[in-house]
């Protein structure tokens, strides 16, 4: 019996299509590991819960997951990125998924419930508020021990964990798949940055000539300001971090703080997992160029500072699909994206299936390793092993006809000694 609450079970049709279309493009997670999983069958009697934003992509990883031999319940990580397409597809496919486009704070939360609910030996979080409500409302899963190992998606939910397990709070082991090298080098840097630019070519805007300010110079921030300017856009970065101010700089960027880029802007980005990238003042409203586009690809909707946004708005019209036109009192209109939610989700597919194949990749062999290691996994922040990192960018490479160098025997001992000098 599969369990579910989707918004159209009549669009399965569609979100099948979609996803067999992204199969074609994950050779590592939905072909190379999925078979090798039909087979070996590692996650024979395991329950899984991932809320993790419903897209074609993450319909792969579950029917990898199903295919190795788990039970998975799905919900989504965002109440706007669902595709209610794949969501309805995924039922069929008998993955348990709770999950529809829009829903409200208290209906996302019930739909982790219910995939707590199953009692769930692995938790996959995007953003943290899974792993987060089965410490605060289900603790017996975890004092129990049925939950053996959890993993993480996002920068913002791994930031969490490290203050939660700073605080000793963490009562679960935990890896954070986002830090892995063949997560975050690819699927924050490449999909965000193709990711924004699908979203604002969907509103016929075009980047070149654009002055172009965007927030953070982080994995999905520096993605997005290379596409930026590969399209020809002027881009500004503003950054807290020194270091990452200068390789912006260095990169050929301008770099000056917000406040002093506002006024310039035609298109303001955020993916910083900061609160309040544009602090809410009037100066700041009153500052923006009448036409700025708004868009934030950060995790939670808190940094483009929406809820003052409409608090301040004399007039607020959606003028297509997830664009709201906002007049402020002075006759001056914005375009805020997705609510401030992640545009690039919202406003286009996700990530393309390319990237989000070798983040899946991770989360379906991070799975095996939970279950063949669980008796010796200890609450707290695990680093995914290095040879499953490794693993995964073989498989990349394998798939994509792509040999690389190996060490001989003396470049080996070049390399790991420290005999040999001038
Ligand atoms: N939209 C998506 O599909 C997607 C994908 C991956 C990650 N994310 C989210 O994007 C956010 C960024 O992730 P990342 O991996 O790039 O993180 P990162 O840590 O690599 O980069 C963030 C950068 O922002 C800078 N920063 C922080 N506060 C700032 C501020 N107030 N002003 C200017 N710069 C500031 C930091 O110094 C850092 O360089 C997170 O919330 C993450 O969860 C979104």
């Amino acid at each position: 019996m599969v369990n579910y609450k989707v918004a159209d079970e009549n669009l399965a049709g569609k979100g099948k299509e979609a996803i067999y279309i992204a199969e074609s493009r994950m050779p590592v997670s939905a072909i190379t590991i999925r078979e090798r999983f039909a087979k070996e069958r590692p996650l024979e009697g395991i329950t899984i819960a991932g809320c993790l934003h419903i897209t074609k992509e993450t319909a792969n990883l579950a029917r990898t997951l199903k295919a190795g031999g788990a039970d998975v319940w799905l919900c989504g990580s965002n109440p706007l990125s669902t595709q209610d397409d794949v969501a309805a597809a995924m039922v069929k496919e008998g993955i348990n998924t709770f999950a529809w486009h829009g829903n409200t704070d208290e209906e996302f939360y019930w739909c982790i419930r219910e995939c707590l609910k199953a009692k769930p030996n692995i938790l996959i979080d995007d953003g943290a508020d899974m792993i987060v409500t089965a410490h605060k409302e289900f603790p017996e899963l975890i004092t129990d021990g049925v939950i053996i190992g959890c993993q993480e998606e996002t920068t913002t939910g791994v930031k969490r964990f490290r203050a939660m397990d700073a605080a000793g709070d963490l009562k679960v082991p935990l890896f954070p798949v986002n830090d892995a090298r063949c997560k975050n080098q690819f699927d924050n840097e490449l999909g965000t940055g193709q990711g924004i630019v699908a979203a604002i070519y969907g509103m016929h805007v075009l980047f070149a000539g654009k002055n172009v300010v965007i927030a953070g110079y982080g994995h999905c921030s520096s993605g997005m300001a290379l596409r930026a300017r590969g399209l020809g856009a002027n881009v500004t970065v503003t950054e807290i971090d020194p270091i990452k101010a200068l390789q912006a700089k260095f990169a050929g960027f301008n770099v000056m703080p917000i406040e002093t880029a506002l006024p310039y802007a035609d298109i303001i980005l955020t993916a910083t997992g900061c609160k309040h990238v544009i602090l809410p003042t009037k100066e700041n409203f009153d500052a923006l160029k009448d036409g700025v586009i708004l868009g934030n690809l950060g995790h939670f909707d808190i940094e483009i500072p929406t809820k003052e946004i409409y608090e301040y708005a004399k007039e607020i019209k959606p003028i297509r699909s997830d664009v709201e036109e906002i007049t402020f009192p002075d006759g001056k209109r914005i375009y805020l994206l997705a609510k401030g939610r992640l545009a690039n989700l919202v406003l286009s597919e996700g990530h393309p299936a390319e990237v989000m194949d070798m983040s899946f990749g991770l989360q379906s062999l991070m799975s095996e390793y939970i279950v063949k290691n669980k008796d010796s996994l200890k609450p707290g922040m695990v680093e995914v092993p290095v040879e499953i990192d490794d693993r995964v960018g073989f498989l990349k490479l394998q798939a994509m006809g792509i040999e690389i160098d190996k060490l001989n025997e003396e470049q080996y001992n070049y390399i790991h000694g420290y005999e040999q000098g001038t």
